[in-house]
This record gives structure tokens, sequence and C-alpha cells, in this order.
């Protein structure tokens, strides 16, 4: 949540600034704004409500001369405290206008900050919990132990802080310096030539960079043209960061020709999948990107808890399916948002997999490190390099699909369950419960799914054309049975975050214990048929859930296997999808379901990488 950015350096800093946040603009668009400083007394900020454009427009109004600097930073809002408002709106100036600040996450304890500040009589203009800092950064400069020194006061009010945060603190009579500071919450510091950048993510600079240091927690980095220094928020230099050199492209992160990022993003599924699979076979062996756990370990494990939120829990449910049939290991996946606080049973025995695409999201973060603190061990999937769940796991592996900007999950989706498979075949690998012979046959049917998946993208035209017709429908149901509910689940998220539809999924067993209720005349049911040849019994299960409902008036569209006629009288749409092993055809089935959510969405004219009320990395509880 929330995109800051940072920059000192030559070039001119609002044209920096803004390009920056127009990549995060993914992170939160509530709304944006940036501080400009060139040595005057105030520092120049401009702030509006709502997306980027807003404030690109309020710009050219008051004339982006009287914002010239080579100093700035920006900040595009996802809002927790405070209505999404201009005057809620980052940057936050103190009341003489020479610190300013923008923050991502929550100060905890701002209740009390705000009543200290107004009892000595400062006047506080916006709802935000973030407005304390900058008045208390202001006045410790001022008076006191701290006056006149920049970062020492804003060290010493760091240090009064409490909850999650990145904050960046700017000052009038340091114009050529960046004060930044992170708690739980991201920021990458990109490493010019005669320029510095601070930012959430290393979007905002691969233009200028490629050169990158990760901070660790409760760090803070002072950045000017010619450097950065990072010390913890006492001062001491000598902690430890983690440089790194950034892989994506600019390309990577732009839309490809594309109206609509997340349409990009579908598309290079085949490639993510493909890619998380590179490397993870080596000499007969399935290999993971991070690995400090030993394989003693994972022979010794006796249960497993699947830990994430939103699509990364329904590829999490997936998981339960591959890592018990092949290790016949107990798999539980949990909501991350529920699992610790419903006190699981979890010891040095337990493997927690935590599934998160950004791996900031502060639910799954704090299920790690419940887990962590009961000692079991943390093995990530995560999409980020270097993110603060991967960092604080004692395994990680990465799902190689570049960065997702759409704020649905697709590629992202598809490539955790790719890992996923790669879990269950290390662990079954260690624990002996595959022969050798069997975990190479499984990989080599994994590294044919890419080109399946290109196949199913070719169902484009048509799945638009149906999600067209059914794109006024209140209601759309998704139906599935064994990996299939996971789909239908996954059907349902998409058509509800990006369409604002009603949309459930069921398990096809479960339709006569209650939903089949609502099924009514012309209601449209999405059902993910399994392969006939197998899951034979399943198939014949749901094709009998098929006629129930159609019975009953539904119009059924059937995502099935190619050459499954029996599907063919039951259904008033059909899509074909090739034959896949049974645990690898949701990378299939899926697809269909995000084109159709796509598709529908746009028809009803809503902006898909930018679903009302989302924000791409959730880094609130
Ligand atoms: O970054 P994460 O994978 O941890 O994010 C988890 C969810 O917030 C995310 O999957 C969300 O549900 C998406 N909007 C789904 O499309």
């Amino acid at each position: 949540m929330c995109g800051i950015v940072g920059y000192v350096g030559y070039r001119d800093a609002l044209g920096v600034v803004v390009d920056a946040l127009r990549r995060m603009e993914y992170r939160g668009y509530d709304s944006a704004g940036v501080a400009i400083l060139d040595g005057a007394s105030e520092i120049a900020v401009e702030r509006k409500a709502g997306r980027l454009a807003n404030l690109e427009a309020e710009l050219a109004e008051a004339g982006v001369a009287n914002f010239a600097g080579t100093t700035g930073m920006g900040h595009t809002r996802w809002a927790t405290h405070g209505a999404p408002t201009d005057r809620n709106a980052h940057p936050h100036r103190d009341t003489t206008g020479a610190v300013a600040v923008v923050h991502n996450g929550i100060i905890e304890n701002f209740a009390p900050l705000r009543h200290e500040l107004e009892s000595a009589g400062v006047e506080l203009r916006s709802d935000t919990d973030t407005e304390v800092a900058v008045h208390l950064v202001s006045r410790a400069y001022t008076s006191g132990p701290t006056a006149g020194d920049f970062v020492a006061s804003a060290l010493s009010v760091l240090r009064r802080l409490e909850g999650a945060f990145t904050l960046v603190f700017t000052h009038a009579e340091h114009p050529g310096t960046i004060v930044a500071a992170r708690r739980s919450t991201p920021l990458v510091v990109g490493v010019g030539k005669g320029e510095m950048f601070i930012a959430s993510d290393v979007t905002a600079f691969i233009e200028y960079t490629r050169d990158a240091v990760e901070l660790g927690q409760d760090q803070v980095v002072v950045i000017t043209a010619d450097g950065y220094a990072v010390t913890d928020f006492d001062g001491n230099s000598g902690v430890p960061t983690r440089p790194f050199t950034i892989d994506w492209d600019l390309a990577a992160a732009e839309k490809g020709g594309h109206d609509y990022f997340m349409l990009k993003e579908i598309e290079e599924q085949p490639a993510g999948v493909a890619e998380t699979l590179i490397g993870h076979f080596d000499n007969g062996r399935i290999v993971l990107d991070e690995q400090r756990l030993a394989d003693q370990e994972l022979r010794e494990f006796d249960k497993v808890f699947v830990v994430a939120c939103g699509s990364s829990y329904h590829a999490g449910l997936l998981a339960k399916y591959a890592i018990e049939h092949w290790t016949r290991l107990p798999v539980e996946v949990e909501l991350a948002s529920e699992f610790r606080y419903r006190d699981p049973v979890l010891d040095r025995s337990t493997l927690v997999v935590a599934i998160s695409q950004s791996g900031e999201t502060a639910d799954t973060l704090e299920a790690v490190r419940h887990a962590k603190e009961q000692k079991a061990r943390v093995l990530a999937i995560c999409n980020t390099n270097g993110a603060q769940i991967p960092r604080e796991s004692d395994a990680v592996l990465y799902t190689r699909t570049g960065p997702e900007i759409g704020v649905a999950s697709t590629k992202a989706f598809l490539t955790q369950i790719t890992a996923n498979y790669l879990v269950g075949l290390a662990l079954a690998q260690a624990r002996g419960t595959k022969y050798p012979d069997e975990v190479a046959g499984e990989f080599a049917q994994l590294e044919a799914m890419p080109e399946l998946v290109a196949r199913v993208l070719e169902t484009a035209p048509q799945v638009r054309e149906i999600a067209r017709r059914f794109a006024r429908a209140s209601t759309v149901l998704f139906l599935g049975r064994h990996v299939g509910y996971p789909v239908a689940l996954e059907g349902a998220l998409k058509l509800k975050e990006l369409a604002y539809m009603h949309a459930e999924g069921f398990a096809g067993g479960e339709l006569k214990h209650g939903p089949i209720a609502l099924i009514e005349d012309g209601l449209p049911v999405i059902v993910v048929m399994p392969s006939p040849k197998g899951r034979a019994v399943l198939h014949s299960k749901l094709l009998s859930n098929i006629r129930e409902i159609q019975a009953r008036g539904a119009r059924t569209i059937v995502i099935a296997e190619e050459g499954d006629d029996t599907v063919r009288p039951f259904a008033d749409h059909l899509i074909e999808i090739p034959a896949a092993p049974t645990l690898f055809q949701p990378l299939l089935s899926t697809v269909p379901l995000q084109i159709f959510a796509a598709e529908v969405a746009q028809t009803r004219g809503y902006d898909i990488d930018k679903p009302r009320n989302l924000a791409k990395s959730v880094t609130v509880e």
C-alpha cells in the first residue's frame, strides 16, 4: 500500500518523481502528491485526491516552473487513517512549510502524539496518523538536543513511533538530503552516478539504475547526490543491508502494447510458468532458490501449513492436493489473517509455506513471524526478490514472472501454483515418497505446461464473446470439484474484484446443501470440469450437478478437456482446454476465468488494472 519515491541528483526532480509515481500507482490511487526542494525556505508541495492524472492537472495549472529543483519526493496513497481527500493527501508539511513527510504504513501511537502536539498548540491540518511525524521532526529541529541537526531530529522522532511504516523526510534547509526509514513496510535504495533514489519498489527507478540496496528492519538511510549512509534508529552504522542488481527491465514493468497491464500479464503466463521452473531440476534433483533448510529437516516435518491471502490463498488450497498426494504429509491451508489468532499447533517439525506475490502482505508476514516464534520452519513462495517475507523465511522459492502491476493476481497466481508443485516434489524427493524417476517424470510434465497455457490463451476471443453476453448479469456462480474447486473460488474472486459483481465459487458436492437454492432462470454458472480420464468419478458427479442446475434454468458455461463429448449436451457454452495431468489442470482452467472477468469488467466500463478500494500490496492488517 502507498507508493513512495525520493530523488536527489542533477535531473529535474519533478519529472523523475511523477514518472515513478506512475509506475507505482498500482500500490494505491486514493491520492497523489509531490514535494520539491530548490533551496527556498518553504518546500513546494502539490497534492490531490484521486488518480495521478488529477495531480498532473493540478501541477499544470499551478505551473511546473514553480516546482523546479533537483531534490524531491512523491507519494501515491492507499488510505488508512483519514478519507481519501486533498487535505489527507501526502506530502504533509509542518506549520512553517520547511519540513515535509510522506508515509506508507500506520503509526499506531499517533493518538497520544497528536494529543501532545495539540496540547503544545500545534494545529494539525489532516485526519491522518502521518502528520504527527512531520510536526515532531520540526519541533526536534527547532529546539532541544537535536536542534539544527536534521538527521538527528528525524532519528529522535523515529524512535518514538510505533507501528509499521516507511517514512521519508525532507527539510528546506537541507535541499540535497533525504532521510528515510523503514519498519516492516518496504524501502529500497537506487544507487546512481551523481544521483540517488529511494522507493517502495524498484520499478520507480529502473529507468536510471539497476543497482539497488534493500534496507533491513528498523533501518534509516540518508541519501545525497553522492551516496547513501545506512544506520539503525539510534544512528549506529555498520548495519546489514542487501545490495542487489535488478534483473527486470523497464519494458517488463510497462504495458507492452496492451490497454491494461492485466491483459499483458495474462499473456505472460506461459513464460512465467516456464521461468519459474528453470533451474529447479538439476542433476536429477529438485532444488529451491534459497534453501536454508537441510534435507534432514524436510524429512522430519510431520505437518504442513500453508498461509496466504486472496488469490495466493487459492493457490495455497491447490498446494494441499499436490503435497498430500505426493508426500502423504497432512497439509492445512489457512487464511493468513486468521492463522495466528486461533493459536495453531506448531513446533519445529511443522513446515509453514507462506505464499505472497508481493512478499509484503502484512497478514502473511505476521503469520510467518508467529510461526517462527513457535519454532516452525518457514518456506516462502514469493515474486519479489528480497521482500520482507522471504527475508524472514528459512527457505525461498521465487516465482519468476517479473513485476505484476495489475491489482488482480493473474501471472502471480499461475506461477504460485507452479511453485507449489516444486515444493511438493522437493518434499517428496527428500522424504522418499516418490522415486527419483517419478519426480523427474512430474517435472517433465510440468515443463510441458507453458505450451498448453499458451494454447488456452487462444480461446480468448471465444471467452470474451461469452463474457460480453453475461456482462450485465447480477450474479455469476462458479462450480468445481477437487482441484477445480479452488479454481472456482479464484474465478469468483476475479469477477468480484474486477467487475464488482456478486460471484461465488462452490464445490460441486455442496450444491445440494444450500447453494442450489440460488439457481433461477438464466443465472450464469461457470463449471470447471475435471478430466474424464484423470478423475472419472468426479467427472460423472459434476456432470450430474450440471444437469441439476440446467434443469432449474441455469445457463451453463463449461470449461472442459478437449474431446470431452459427454459434457457437450449440458453446456450452453463450451470452452475447451487441452488435456493435462489432474493436478496440473488448474494452470489451464484458471486462464479462461481471468479473461472472462477482465472482459466483463471492461464491458461494464471499469479500469481492470486499478479496481476500486483495492491496492496491490496490502501492508496493513
Ligand atoms: O502479495 P500477496 O500475494 O501476498 O497478495 C495477496 C492478496 O492481497 C492478493 O492475492 C489479492 O487477493 C489480489 N487482489 C487477488 O487478485
